[in-house]
């Protein structure tokens, strides 16, 4: 063991008296043991690495645990992290988008053997159907880490000895109520009937051992004078709140260590301990940085493109990453990523909707039946970022109809109708001209703006709201101007009416854009009837909004639905009737997909 030390002479007295000794916490250290580091001169290291990355916009997901298979919850902090990361790229941002999957700790392995499977087994095959999952909901992640992964273990164990040789690690005998799904010591105040955890339903176990402690109280002070500093830190404004009142409320070092997991990094040194999953996942959003053919050191890591400029995260674990964590950076010299962002949960009957109850939406379901742009579409459209939402299959039906398939997909479709019949699908003029003195434009450039703007301050339902607006009211325009009665009374009337099909081509085409980073398959399908290829598609800017794109000659594709209507089970629903019969069968099937889900 490195440098065992036991003695209070090292320590900065501040450091004892901050630590909890009030009796009424059920989980403190009792008993504590002071270490230090070897070589206590590489604590300057990092202090100067505040890392100016340019444009460089590095966002993340949480790292996903693998006691299950992803279930819709979890996909939809990718999909949001994912439209905005497309949005970003729109902008001409250098993004590092990174997700991953959290492999360690008890819950994992009690998973694993619950499978008759040894941990790493288990773990190559969840995190594997997060990658196709992924895949299957057009994902564009950067960077993947799994915390088994070599690199991230090497960087795990160099950060542990900074903040050790920091003086923030002390060992101490601990006593509390465990929840193992939340992987986290509860205060008994926060529990339920039979110091059951609140958000699992199921009761804590009761924990002694002795572990490795993280000094956090030394950072309480630190804390609250980046939080006022900066207080966007934390979004939506509202967690800042809970935020300041926990970090007001007296800061309580927190164990990171346990004796009784051997499914996890080994404490330097200390081979009998494992890294608390936590303290080992957080650094996940570093090693993922990390370069495969360099050296995985934090140097390295962290040069390519730290501090992030977004973690987006679920309100459940935002402690985690607005207390623990940027202490645990303060410690080790490393710089605070810019904003931590808690949305809400997908709820389903108002539960929390999570692998350890049960009552999972099965994502790989939703998108075969419904497809991949209805998927992202809907839960970014009908859950207000932030906020929890209900799901709810007729209201999935209802929306993803009226928007995608009548107001965008059924425009497009009959303008290009027309425009076939009348024009041998050929543009007659640029949409400049076609649209000059035409109040409309303007109309529609105000609603682009107003959707960069949420964008830009992650309202991604506001944002798909004003992109719809201008599908509204390109049908409204189409609607009042009646070019199919125009294209009939010819010569000047007629020319009329070919322009305004340019116009209402030309709005589709910038909707296609405004809303790529929600539905970038459905925009690419629309760019595509507009004639354009995938590498022109490929290479669009957030700049391509600007109207005036569409150019005189250039001809259209043979007009297919961009979007099919979802037949059937929708007609029943738009009744306000029952759902079909091939409905009430799938959603059979579903449950029984969600059982092994939940499993
Ligand atoms: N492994 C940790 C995160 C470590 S990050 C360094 C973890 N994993 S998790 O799989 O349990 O949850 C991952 C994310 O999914 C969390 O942000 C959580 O809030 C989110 N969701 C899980 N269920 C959810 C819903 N029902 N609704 C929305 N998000 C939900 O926590």
């Amino acid at each position: 063991m490195a440098a065992r030390m036991n003695t209070l002479s090292l320590l900065n007295p501040s450091h004892v008296s901050l630590r909890p000794r009030d009796s009424r916490f059920s989980h403190r250290p009792l008993t504590l043991r002071f270490y230090t580091s070897p070589n206590p001169n590489r604590g300057a290291l990092f202090c100067t690495c505040s890392t100016t990355n340019g444009e460089s916009f590095v966002l993340t997901t949480p790292l996903y645990y693998v006691n299950a298979p992803p279930h819709m919850g979890s996909a939809y902090t990718t999909i949001a992290a994912d439209a905005i990361a497309r949005f970003q790229r729109l902008l001409g941002k250098k993004v590092i988008f990174i997700t991953g999957t959290d492999e360690h700790g008890e819950k994992i392995a009690a998973a694993a053997m619950a499978q008759g499977s040894i941990p790493l087994d288990h773990c190559n095959l969840i995190s594997q159907a997060y990658k196709t999952l992924w895949k299957d909901l057009d994902i564009s992640y950067d960077k993947f880490i799994r915390t088994t992964d070599s690199k991230h273990e090497a960087i795990v164990k160099e950060f542990y000895s900074r903040v050790l040789a920091k003086g923030d690690i002390y060992q101490a005998d601990y006593e509390g109520l465990y929840c193992v799904n939340c992987e986290e010591y509860k205060d008994e105040k926060e529990l339920l009937e039979n110091n059951c955890c609140p958000v699992h339903l199921k009761p804590c176990d009761s924990r002694k051992e002795e572990n490795y402690f993280f000094a956090l109280s030394k950072y309480q002070k630190s804390l609250e004078e980046a939080l006022n500093k900066n207080p966007n830190f934390v979004q939506p404004s509202f967690r800042l709140n809970e935020v300041q009142s926990w970090v007001k409320g007296g800061l309580r070092d927190f164990s990171i260590s346990r004796a009784s997991v051997d499914w996890g990094i080994p404490i330097p040194n200390d081979r009998s301990q494992t890294i608390y999953v936590w303290f080992d996942a957080l650094l996940g959003y570093i090693s993922a940085l990390s370069d495969e053919q360099e050296q995985p050191d934090l140097l390295n890591a962290v040069s390519s493109g730290w501090p992030a400029a977004l973690h987006l995260i679920g309100k459940d674990i935002l402690r985690f990453h607005a207390v623990y964590w940027p202490a645990m950076l303060m410690s080790a010299g490393l710089s605070l990523p810019k904003m931590v962002f808690g949305h809400g949960f997908l709820t389903k009957d108002g539960m929390k909707m999570g692998k350890s109850l049960g009552n999972t939406l099965e994502p790989n379901e939703l998108v075969h039946r419904f497809g991949t742009d209805a998927v992202r579409y809907f839960f970014l459209r009908e859950v207000e970022f932030g906020s929890d939402g209900d799901y709810s299959e007729e209201r999935f039906i209802n929306i993803v109809n009226a928007h995608l398939a009548n107001t965008i997909g059924n425009l497009l479709n009959r303008t290009l109708g027309l425009l076939k019949k009348n024009c041998q699908s050929t543009l007659v003029v640029d949409s400049t001209t076609a649209a000059d003195g035409n109040e409309f434009k303007d109309n529609v450039e105000k609603l682009v703006d107003k959707a960069r703007m949420h964008y830009e301050n992650l309202s991604l339902s506001s944002a798909c709201e004003a992109v719809l607006e201008i599908g509204n009211v390109g049908n409204f325009y189409m609607d009042e101007r009646a070019p199919w009665s125009l294209f009939k009374q010819g010569g000047t009337a007629s020319e009329a009416a070919a322009k305004d099909l340019v116009i209402i081509l030309e709005t589709a085409r910038i909707i296609a854009i405004a809303l790529l980073p929600v539905t970038p398959s459905l925009s690419w399908r629309i760019y595509e009837q507009l004639g354009y290829s995938r590498d022109q598609f490929d290479a669009a800017t957030w700049g391509d909004t600007k109207w005036g794109g569409l150019k005189g000659g250039q001809v259209m594709a043979q007009p297919k639905p961009v979007f099919a209507r979802i037949e059937n089970q929708t007609e029943d629903v738009d009744k306000g009737v029952a759902v079909g019969k091939t409905m009430k069968s799938k959603g059979k099937k579903m449950k029984q997909a969600q059982q092994v889900a939940g499993a």
